[in-house]
């Protein structure tokens, strides 16, 4: 800094002694202030850290943001009410299809693809799930997730395993009936045109990353959607729900997961 101003006053001898003290001094912390404007953007440098959630399942928790990748109330009950019960469940019964491709926004801790499994081949049906990613979980964090422990389901554990070590872009048949693609990019980067029966719509937050609960993004999910195809969020607030309408989605208020009193469920509704 010292040399910066020796700098300055050299330049511009006219200008005040303190006058130059501040600029070299802005000049000096400019990048300092813009790394600090940037860094709490980057969810790559949040610190993560693994909790119990209300109903022993665990979840992944960020300080910084005070938010999870599931509710605090029961990880394992939110996936299931929010995903299985009122998205995959009453598609099913809705549609009688026996083959259902999912799109997840994003796969995260891959719990949801773990109990999608579980329902959907109690039921016989065989489904092809797109898992979105961008900050893919580490192995270290995988491996402290105690998802299979609660599920107390024998065969969970090498299908929890396998959904992890799958490579990203490839199409794995993870077990008969279960084909996984985890792409790892970006939302915003979506471009599929109606290929999807169901979308698991679970980012973070409004509070947290308001960009993706926009019209934007919405129009994006409507377009990936087939005729008739549902988008599910754990999400009720207001503004999300005007942004689904706004891209043409019948959009519903049911009642939400232990701790929330609705959630939303989108349909895009097509005359065939
Ligand atoms: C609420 S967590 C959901 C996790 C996941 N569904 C699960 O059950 O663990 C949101 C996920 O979205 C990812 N994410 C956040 N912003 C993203 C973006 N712009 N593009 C792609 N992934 C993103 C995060 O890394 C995180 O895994």
């Amino acid at each position: 800094m010292y040399i910066a101003f020796c700098v300055e006053s050299y330049l511009f001898p006219s200008f005040p002694k303190s006058v130059v003290l501040g600029r070299s001094l802005l000049k000096i912390l400019r990048p300092i202030i813009l790394i600090a404007l940037i860094l709490p953007f980057n969810i790559l440098d949040l610190k993560r850290e693994i909790i119990i959630t209300g109903d022993g399942s665990s979840t992944i928790h960020i300080p910084e943001w005070n938010e999870q990748y599931h509710s605090k109330h029961g990880a394992l009950q939110e996936a299931k009410h929010v995903f299985i019960n009122t998205g995959l469940i009453p598609y099913i019964n809705d549609t009688k299809n026996t083959e259902i491709s999912i799109l997840e926004i994003g796969f995260g801790t891959g719990l949801n693809a773990l109990v999608t499994w579980e329902e959907a081949s109690a039921q016989n049906i065989a489904i092809k799930y797109t898992g979105v990613e961008a900050y893919p979980v580490a192995k270290e964090e995988v491996e402290k997730l105690n998802f299979v422990e609660v599920l107390k389901d024998p065969k969970a554990e090498s299908f929890f395993k396998d959904i992890h070590t799958s490579q990203w872009e490839e199409e794995m048949e993870i077990i008969a009936g279960f084909k996984l693609i985890k792409q790892k990019k970006f939302f915003q980067d979506i471009e599929d045109h109606e290929i999807y029966d169901l979308i698991y719509f679970d980012a973070f937050g409004a509070r947290v990353q308001p960009e993706l609960w926009s019209v934007e993004i919405f129009k994006k999910m409507y377009n990936a959607l087939k005729a008739n195809g549902v988008l599910v969020t754990y999400a009720a607030k207001g503004s999300v729900r005007r942004a689904m309408l706004e891209v043409g989605f019948g959009v519903e208020r049911l009642p939400g997961p232990p701790g929330k009193r609705e959630m939303l469920r989108a349909t895009k509704k097509i005359e065939l």
